[in-house]
């Protein structure tokens, strides 16, 4: 008999087909939100689950649940697991890093682009009639190049973005848990290792990257935002929750930094709706890793973590193997 797994959002097709070859597979291509206890309910009988970033999987769900021996997330980011309760329930715990760092690398400079030209802002303005004439002072931006670029994060999509910037004659300043290799800075267009104060206080544009903890959280807040440069930009591809939201509205609508792009909130898919009243924000529904061959690839990795942990009880991408 195959082992029962769950999928517990939709997915590609294809994908299932792969995992149906090795499990007995609950699929959920409606994609409904299961609430923790319909989670809970359906993992029952289950050894494992392909899950994505909204599953909270949490050492009270796993009480739940002694026969679940895998879960393999869909996502580099793993704030959602509580990784030691997975460890401590003698659950393997599986992310999807490197195939998404180039992707998730061009779209921080679609929103870096965006946020600093004002492009999604100036759209908006032309879609409702309002152009009429063209005038000097229209929708005037920031430049990005020549600029210096400020990275919160220096980990493998933060290294990417900025290799990336070579091309546009900037500076790249990072601030990180630890400082990189001196190849890495060089890969990263010499990027120089600077505090937190350093490099608000540097940076035109600031880009967060950094994984989301109890550590992370609000690392931009109100007295960092404080410390931004005026006319600077910040974007957020992290996660909800580094960034106070609350507060960072509050410099939008003073206009103490000049505008934000953010692909992540507080509480997401909900998020504080104040931002739609502001025209100096760039706000996009998570989805720096949405390319078609991204997501296809984040999702075959994952799948390909289960099947390993599985049969052979070694996901390539193991979060919590024996010490
Ligand atoms: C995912 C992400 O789209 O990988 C991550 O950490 O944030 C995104 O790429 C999302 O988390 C879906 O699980």
């Amino acid at each position: 008999m195959k082992p029962a797994i769950l999928v517990t959002r939709a997915i590609f097709p294809e994908v299932l087909t792969k995992l149906e070859q090795y499990f007995e597979v609950e699929s959920n291509q409606d994609d409904i939100i299961f609430a923790p206890t319909e989670l809970a309910a359906r993992l029952k009988g289950k050894a494992g689950t392909l899950a994505t970033a909204s599953a909270r999987i949490n050492a009270e769900l796993l009480q739940q649940v002694p026969g679940l021996k895998m879960i393999a997330s869909m996502a580099v980011g793993y704030d959602n697991i509580d990784v030691s309760a997975c460890t401590a329930h003698g659950v393997m715990a599986s992310n999807t890093p490197e195939v998404l760092n180039e992707t998730t690398a061009d779209f921080g400079w679609a929103l870096l682009m965006a946020t600093a030209r004002r492009v999604t802002e100036s759209e908006h303005w032309l879609r409702a009639g309002h152009w009429t004439k063209w005038r000097y002072d229209s929708f005037l931006g920031a430049d990005v190049h020549g600029a210096t670029l400020g990275i919160i994060g220096m980990g493998r999509i933060g290294q990417a973005i900025a290799r990336r910037s070579t091309g546009f004659d900037m500076k790249v300043v990072y601030h990180n848990r630890s400082r990189i290799s001196a190849e890495q800075e060089a890969y990263a267009n010499n990027a120089q290792y600077v505090s937190k104060e350093e490099l608000l206080q540097q940076a035109d544009h600031v880009v967060l990257v950094l994984p989301y903890s109890a550590a992370s959280h609000h690392t931009i807040g109100a007295t960092e935002l404080k410390m931004m440069k005026p006319g600077a930009t910040l974007v957020n591809l992290a996660r909800g929750g580094i960034v106070d939201d609350q507060a960072l509205i509050a410099v939008l609508r003073e206009k103490r930094i000049a505008a934000a792009g953010l692909d992540v909130f507080e509480n997401e898919p909900k998020f504080h709706p104040d931002f739609l009243s502001l025209s100096n924000v760039v706000l996009t529904p998570h989805i720096a890793s949405a390319s078609e061959a991204t997501r296809r690839a984040m999702a075959n990795r994952a799948a390909d973590n289960l099947i390993a942990g599985l049969t052979e009880g070694k996901p390539r991408d193991w979060l919590n193997p024996p010490a």
